[in-house]
């Protein structure tokens, strides 16, 4: 295997410690270029304690963690943005009042001489944002006049013009509605176009299953399951989202609930089996 079809991230058996709180247990991951990772799962899950790995800001306590085949232990997001990891958080750190192509050059202002040489950057912007599809009249216009969705679309543009290999999006459409989702699910294909290998964090299997080549399914900082594309459909993925994982844990408190509940623990049981639960979480990682 060649260092260009090396996966761009590796996790092997990865687990995470806060003191006595075990957030992260066991979890495989594979990132290649031109593909797009989708991690699913509920409050809780280890979603954040799994980015928050690879993106530097904290450090794995067991497994291994590699960028491009070689072993990595970041202390800072800085050093993970040196390797081509770039993360759009939620919460995105915009200033509101400034341009928008002040806040696609924000801490990476260029200049000509001792000024800054706007004209490049305001022209740069506008071509980057074009190139992602996104036409905006004017990137002179405050950031903060754009909607969730477009602001979003400025990160993704802005890391894939500054050489991310990498873009890890944390729940970039759980704020957003139905309409501005399906905006920024377009820039997930087009990063993935482009030949990044994109993590797509959310808990909507619906926003996860049109994009995602790969899908990681967390519970309880543990993987409920790792699946290919090919090997789960999209109302798998969703049993397994929605339904599955409440109602096996409810038939399990049911059960524990004594005499009168065990019938109703049964039912569930069967209804868990229809919509063939039991056949697909199970899955390790392959
Ligand atoms: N800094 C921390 N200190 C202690 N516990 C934490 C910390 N961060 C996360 N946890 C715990 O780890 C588990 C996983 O959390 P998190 O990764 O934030 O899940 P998710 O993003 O899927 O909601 C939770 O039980 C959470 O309470
Ligand atoms: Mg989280």
């Amino acid at each position: 295997m060649t260092a260009t079809t090396a996966p761009l991230v590796r996790l092997v058996d990865a687990g995470k410690n806060y003191g006595n709180i075990i957030a992260l247990h066991g979890v495989d991951l594979e990132v290649s270029a031109g593909e797009v990772t989708c991690v699913l799962g509920d409050n809780g899950a280890g979603k954040s304690t799994l980015i928050k790995i690879i993106a530097g800001l904290h450090q794995h306590s067991a497994g291994t963690y590699e960028v491009e085949s070689s072993p990595v232990r970041f202390s800072s997001p800085r050093e993970a943005l040196d390797r081509g990891i770039a993360t759009v958080y939620q919460d995105l750190a915009v200033v509101s009042l400034m341009p928008v192509w002040r806040n696609f050059f924000l801490g990476n202002e260029v200049r000509k001489g001792p000024r800054m040489d706007i004209a490049f950057m305001r022209r740069t912007a506008k071509k980057e944002l074009l190139d992602m599809g996104i036409d905006l009249r004017d990137v002179d216009q405050p950031i903060g006049t754009l909607s969730g969705g477009e602001r979003q679309c400025v990160a993704i543009s802005r890391a894939v013009y500054f050489g991310a290999k990498v873009l890890i999006l944390d729940e970039p459409t759980a704020a957003l509605g139905v309409k501005q989702s399906g905006v920024v699910l377009r820039y997930i294909i087009q990063a993935r176009e482009r030949g990044l290998g994109v993590i797509f964090i959310t808990h909507n299997p619906h926003h996860a299953y049109p994009v995602g080549d790969r899908f990681l399914l967390l519970k309880r900082g543990q993987s409920l399951g790792y699946y290919r594309k090919s090997e789960i459909t999209r109302e798998e993925l969703t049993a397994l989202m929605a339904g599955g994982a409440e109602l096996e844990e409810l038939s399990h408190e049911l059960e524990r609930g004594g005499a009168g509940s065990a019938d109703a623990a049964k039912l569930l049981g069967e209804e868990v089996h229809e919509l063939g639960i039991d056949r697909i979480s199970t899955g390790e990682a392959p």
